[in-house]
């Protein structure tokens, strides 16, 4: 299967297009900025890739700074609003900084409409990120967000709006408030996408009892965390197995072997969000603990993992 594996362990390199991850562990888009308030927590560099906070083609001020983030049983409600500097300030102030940690960098872009997401890719073209994330699941702006995400023939045409103004990688980063997330993996892929990451955050919300207010200003959010694990693993297992690229997978990944459970239902690479704010050095703690797991159960590579759920009642492997 593919490269023969390096003589110092398991073979870990993901494939996205043309792209080759030296392992599968990414950082999740926003959780960790453009890299810079996180510099010096944990060694980033041994990661397969760091996602950037989504940017948009003008610079946004995001929601009402005042209750952007709420506390949950297991996770956290945030209504950022896509604060964020703009693409032409990625590109020339916070990337060279994003790429000095030495592992691939991936820009993740929003847009009001689909040519707004070219626009934006046309510009990240000219630079050395690996590959370019669509968010077409954001559930905290008003227009674009997650409008295009929950619905297949939108989410079709940003990717195919996007495709001919880059010869990067495309990732489309899916929502899960949808019936049928598979459906729109397989219309983002058929229209060009390289490759689909799952789950954005959930659609949530929290109030104030005794104020009878919501809790974020925003009054609406999105749900991250443990608490969406298993429904964020159940939406992977059931994408992977209905397309061919490849699936990040991602949604309350705290360990190597919650990372292991979205590899087992399909997914080819994992991202660590929300952790990172308990532990900066989760995303290394979770890749030192899948190679142990590849050690432990004597696999040559990552790849005889991925999709092996073994399924009740059905006595084969779900590999897609
Ligand atoms: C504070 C915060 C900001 C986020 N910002 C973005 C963003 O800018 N773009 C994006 O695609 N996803 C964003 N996300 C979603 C995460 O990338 C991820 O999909 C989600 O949180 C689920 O993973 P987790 O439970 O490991 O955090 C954000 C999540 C959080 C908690």
């Amino acid at each position: 299967m593919g490269a023969s594996p390096p003589v110092s362990g398991p073979d870990l390199t993901v494939r996205i297009g043309a792209l080759t991850l030296k392992n599968p562990v990414m950082v999740a888009s926003g959780v960790f900025g453009y890299g810079d308030e996180f510099r010096g927590l944990a060694e980033y560099g041994e990661l397969g890739a760091l996602v950037l906070k989504t940017v948009t083609r003008e610079p946004r001020p995001g929601n009402p700074p005042a209750s952007r983030t709420a506390e949950t049983p297991a996770g956290m409600v945030n209504s950022i609003g896509l604060e964020n500097v703009g693409v032409e300030a990625l590109i020339r102030d916070k990337l060279p900084q994003a790429l000095s940690y030495g592992t691939a960098v991936i820009a993740s872009i929003a847009g009001d409409t689909p040519d707004d997401f070219a626009a934006c890719a046309e510009l990240l073209d000219e630079t050395p990120v690996s590959a370019i994330e669509l968010n077409i699941s954001c559930p905290n702006v008003r227009r674009g967000g997650m409008a295009f995400g929950v619905d297949a023939w939108a989410s079709a045409q940003v990717v195919r709006a996007v495709r001919p103004a880059t010869r990067k990688p495309l990732i489309a980063k899916l929502t899960p408030n949808v019936t049928d997330i598979a459906a729109i993996a397989r219309a983002c892929a058929a229209a060009g996408a390289d490759a689909v990451s799952l789950v954005n955050t959930f659609s949530a919300m929290v109030i104030d009892v005794e104020a009878r207010r919501p809790l974020l200003a925003a009054n609406t959010g999105g749900l991250s965390g443990p608490a969406i694990r298993p429904a964020a693993v159940l939406r992977v297992f059931q994408t992977a197995r209905e397309v061919e690229v490849p699936v990040i997978g991602m949604g309350g990944i705290w360990n190597a072997s919650d990372a292991l459970e979205f590899i087992i239902a399909g997914a080819s690479a994992v991202a660590v969000g929300t952790a990172l704010y308990a532990d900066p050095a989760a995303g290394n703690r979770v890749l030192e603990g899948i190679r142990e797991y590849l050690v432990r159960h004597h696999l040559d590579s990552l790849r005889e993992l991925i999709g092996s759920v073994r399924l009740h009642g059905e006595g084969a492997s779900a590999a897609g």
